[in-house]
């Protein structure tokens, strides 16, 4: 079965596969089911990007959308997590989508479902499909990997992007670099070297900025200096490489993690990022399905 949870379950193979399916989407080619194919989307945090480029990827791929919103479903009657993919299987769904507010959320359902679950994002754990489509726009801009630096700046400690990227972006030969306030270094992530922000920045092909992630911070950080100590201003602009591209997972803070007036710059590719969500889930959505579909034909037959 066909789980998307973490990106250290794929391998370098399989990444590039996903990478070149992503292509052709993009090229408006590629595998799409001949059976009625049904997915369900349960969002228990908010989410703008992730949530409505897995249904412009599923509808694309002509699946039959089932969203679902915690608080107008039983989850408000104390259903389980458990249950309610149970209940979803049960009735029909081929695939669930989940983003959840629990790091490894998906252990308690992990051979207990039958269907195909697609993690889009586990609390400060890991955000697979975000990591994709930020390698296939890495991909698209430089053609490779190997021999890149690419710095990660701000909130590494709660960031399931940072978990993610720092990961396969090492094991595809790139140089990670991270910077940021010492509060938040991740001592469990140790594919980067942490260096300071200028110097992190002028090494870079690709400045990765992350969003502070308040909502997990046990006090309210003060992000008052936040972007002269160490985010993205004007003069660090500057400072970046010929051909150094700027990315951030969004949502931004505007003035916080980066100056306003450089979200559109000709160096980002924020808005690039999300628009290559949608190829990349749709890539991974025929990664989930295929396989039910062929075994459908294949019971049909017998
Ligand atoms: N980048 C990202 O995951 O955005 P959303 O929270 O809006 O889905």
């Amino acid at each position: 079965m066909k789980n998307l949870l973490t990106m250290n379950q794929l391998s370098n193979e399989e990444i590039h596969a996903i990478l070149e399916d992503a292509e052709q989407y993009r090229l408006g080619k590629g595998w799409t089911p001949t059976n009625m194919v049904f997915v369900s989307n349960l969002f228990f945090e908010p989410s703008t990007r992730t949530r409505f480029s897995f249904e412009v990827a599923e509808k694309k791929l002509g699946l039959q959308v089932l969203n679902f919103t915690a608080e107008h479903s039983s989850v408000q009657k104390g259903e389980t997590l458990y249950d309610t993919v149970k209940t979803l299987e049960s009735i029909g769904a081929n695939a669930v989508v989940i983003r959840h507010q629990e790091d490894h959320f998906f252990e308690d359902l992990i051979g207990k479902v039958s269907i195909p679950i697609i993690n889009a994002g586990d609390g400060c754990g890991h955000h697979p499909t975000q990591s994709l489509l930020d390698l296939l726009t890495i991909k698209q801009e430089f053609g490779k990997f190997e021999g890149l630096t690419i710095s990660i700046h701000g909130d590494i400690r709660h960031s399931r992007v940072a978990r993610s990227n720092a990961e396969v972006l090492t094991r595809l030969g790139a140089n990670v670099l991270f910077s940021g306030p010492s509060e938040w270094r991740d001592p469990l992530n140790t594919f980067g070297q942490y260096v300071g922000v200028n110097e992190a920045i002028a090494k870079s092909d690709v400045v990765m900025l992350l969003r502070i992630q308040h909502e997990r911070h046990d006090e309210k950080s003060n992000a008052e200096n936040y972007l002269q100590e160490y985010g993205l201003t004007k003069d660090r602009e500057k400072q970046m490489k010929k051909g150094a591209i700027i990315m951030h997972p969004a949502p931004v803070n505007r003035d916080v993690e980066i100056v306003g007036d450089l979200i559109e710059c000709d160096r980002s590719r924020i808005f690039k990022q999300m628009e290559n969500g949608v190829f990349a889930r749709m890539a991974v959505l025929k990664r989930a399905l295929q396989q039910i579909e062929q075994n459908q034909e294949v019971n049909n037959n017998v």
